[in-house]
């Protein structure tokens, strides 16, 4: 009797054990014991606290408790194939919700729509609560969590999430994290004079302090919201608003500030993200007599990041927005032993691709190129030929220089360039902060408008249209050769231009950021399957591009890449080579033909957009044409 009772109270046991919520407990508690040291560790060389430490512990197991169950197999998957995101098979789209759909449920609608662009990664522009005319595009943020009125609910978005995952598309967010909106319950709380929340913002009852900052900071904004700090009469106070007077920057020495966030983090990540694009992250860290960017505070609370992510949502990539030069980027990729971002950006890469559009000379773009190549490959960037900020001109200086290229007068150049003022060019676009000081600018167009489409279209020039959607294809064909995952900005699939429409909105107008986030012209996609229309010939060969793209496997992120010497100063050849197999890449930046003599490999080459055979050194490249070409 006795006997047999012990083992019915066994088989309980065994089944406890088994069940899913064991087993969940277990796994949370494996991940956990597994991080918490240097969590421990992080935590308290930052702020010292072990009752904020317990509390943010609490919150994490909490945080993965209420994670549905679908989300926790999807990073069990993960978790087993860490390099999942790292093959040729991604390509990723950006767009803003109410530009592409209107809504979220109307996003869902045209996932058929991303499907056809061969895109499984979208990245949905902020999107969360946000004051109208104070919102900077969605990044002044009032509420993490709440949608905006008028996009949709959270309901919305993870069953969006969701019908995305079913279909394998990704979904990435920003997370806004180096400031709030003024409207946000924290700002109002610190404007009623609460000590509490104005410790989670940057006070200052004179300029004493805010000028002393001033003397190393730089401005984000010179023109639209210059200096780094609001007066707010009413409080008779100093906040810090490194961007716009509406944002105030959150100060994150106040450990307060940090949980919070990181609750607001985890809180969406629950909602079915897959990535996580933490904005403006340079910036999250202030200290007087530095430039506020970068500094090695920074890096300790992405590292949290990533080890309260991996803790609780392991399935979640994080990608860091740094707009920086080169070797203020890679520092945020962490050490292989103690990873920060998963991603981040390709921005010096960026540029330069349009400084060689605008010089036809691709020896900068080279060198860029091969220190790229040259990194470590578990690096991963997204490429990109442009996104919804203005494209800045953080070039190479020091090689340009010697090539008697100065800085001031170069961006001078790049600027008229665009706007279609100097050389042959036929970009269209405009200026963006302006810095009469500096004389420095930023600048704002689409894809196509920049690379003729617009202009072409407006002179109704069949020749010139033709060049300028060979120049297009050609960007993008380089842009798939580059490691990592190309981004296309919504409407560059079929080639929309400029939107100058912004300038009647009194909300927009004083921000030429808005030229190039128009609304997605339906009508005009519905041309894609018209050859004979621009949208049409572009989808097509983008959409060529793309599958051979996904099919090659020389497109991997890990296989060994650089350039190869043409001796033509316009054209660019990229070798990639994985498991045996090799491709050559030629594009010429230039709109005549040219010869292009390569020491490759010997032999017969598959020209992989034609389908026919040839060979490879001295081949002509026509203008702003391009080859792919595999070693048969
Ligand atoms: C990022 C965004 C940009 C925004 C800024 C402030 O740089 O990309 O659009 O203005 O952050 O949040």
């Amino acid at each position: 009797m006795g006997k047999k009772k012990k083992k019915k109270k066994d088989i309980i046991k065994g089944a406890l054990l088994r069940s899913p919520a064991a087993e969940d407990t277990m796994e949370f508690k494996g991940r956990f014991e597994k991080h918490h040291d240097e969590l421990r560790w992080l935590y308290m060389e930052l702020y010292d606290n072990g009752s904020m430490f317990a509390e943010l512990c609490g919150r994490l197991a909490q945080f993965y408790e209420e994670r549905g169950s679908a989300l926790k197999a999807l990073d069990r998957k993960r978790e087993a194939d860490p390099d999942w995101y790292k093959q040729n098979d991604m390509l990723g789209m950006m767009f803003y919700i109410d530009n592409f759909a209107g809504t979220i449920n109307g996003v869902k609608e045209k996932l058929s729509y991303i499907e056809q662009c061969k895109v499984n990664y979208i990245h949905l522009m902020p999107f969360l609560e946000t004051p109208k005319g104070r919102s900077d595009g969605g990044y002044a943020v009032s509420d993490f969590r709440k949608v905006q009125k008028g996009l949709g609910t959270m309901e919305d978005l993870e069953s969006f999430t969701a019908a995305c995952h079913e279909k394998g598309v990704n979904v990435c967010m920003d997370f806004v994290m180096n400031h709030t909106s003024e409207d946000h319950e924290w700002a109002i709380k610190a404007r009623e004079g609460d000590g509490e929340y104005m410790s989670r913002y940057f006070f200052f009852e004179n300029s004493y302090i805010p000028s002393l900052y001033e003397n190393t900071v730089p401005q984000v904004f010179p023109t639209t919201a210059p200096g780094n700090f609001t007066w707010l009469p009413e409080q008779k106070h100093f906040v810090m608003t490194s961007f716009y007077p509406y944002q105030w920057d959150l100060n994150y020495k106040n450990p307060r500030v940090f949980n919070e966030m990181m609750y607001n983090f985890l809180y969406l990540a629950n909602r079915g993200i897959d990535v996580m694009r933490i904005d403006a992250v340079p910036y999250i860290w202030k200290e007087l007599n530095t430039q506020c960017r970068n500094l090695p505070q920074v890096h300790t609370i992405v590292r949290l990041m990533r080890l309260i992510s991996e803790i609780v949502c392991p399935g979640i990539l994080l990608l860091g927005e740094v707009v920086m030069e080169p070797e203020k980027v890679t520092p945020y990729f962490g050490t292989p032993q103690k990873p920060e971002c998963h991603m981040l950006y390709n921005v010096t890469t960026m540029a330069t691709t349009w400084h060689t559009v605008a010089t036809r000379d691709v020896s900068l773009l080279k060198k860029q190129l091969d220190t790229v190549f040259g990194l470590p490959g578990e690096y991963l960037f997204l490429n990109y030929l442009r996104c919804h900020d203005d494209i800045g001109w953080g070039l190479d200086y020091g090689a340009l220089a010697q090539k008697g290229m100065e800085e001031r007068a170069h961006k001078k150049y790049l600027n008229d360039y665009f706007q279609g003022y100097a050389g042959e060019s036929n970009s269209r676009g405009e200026l963006y902060n302006y810095d009469p000081v500096t004389g420095d600018a930023r600048f704002c167009g689409t894809t196509a408008s920049m690379c003729g489409i617009e202009k072409a279209g407006f002179e109704q020039d069949s020749t010139a249209m033709e060049r300028a959607v060979q120049l297009d294809v050609m960007l993008h064909a380089y842009m798939f050769v580059q490691s990592g995952i190309p981004v296309l900005y919504s409407g560059d699939e079929i080639g929309q231009v400029n939107d100058y429409g912004y300038k009647e909105d009194k909300d927009k107008a004083g921000d030429s950021r808005f030229l190039h986030r128009g609304r997605f012209d339906w009508d005009l996609a519905a041309n894609i399957s018209d050859r004979s229309s621009v949208q049409g010939k572009l989808f097509e060969r983008l959409g060529q591009l793309e599958e051979i793209r996904r099919r090659q496997k020389v497109f991997v992120s890990s296989a060994s890449v650089r350039t190869v010497e043409t001796w033509d100063a316009s054209v660019l050849c990229v070798e990639r080579s994985f498991g045996g197999e090799k491709m050559v890449a030629l594009f010429n930046f230039s709109e005549t033909e040219k010869t292009a003599w390569i020491e490759v490999e010997d032999g017969v080459y598959l020209d992989l957009v034609s389908g026919s055979n040839v060979q490879a050194n001295g081949m002509k490249v026509p203008g702003y044409g391009f080859y792919y070409l595999k070693k048969a």
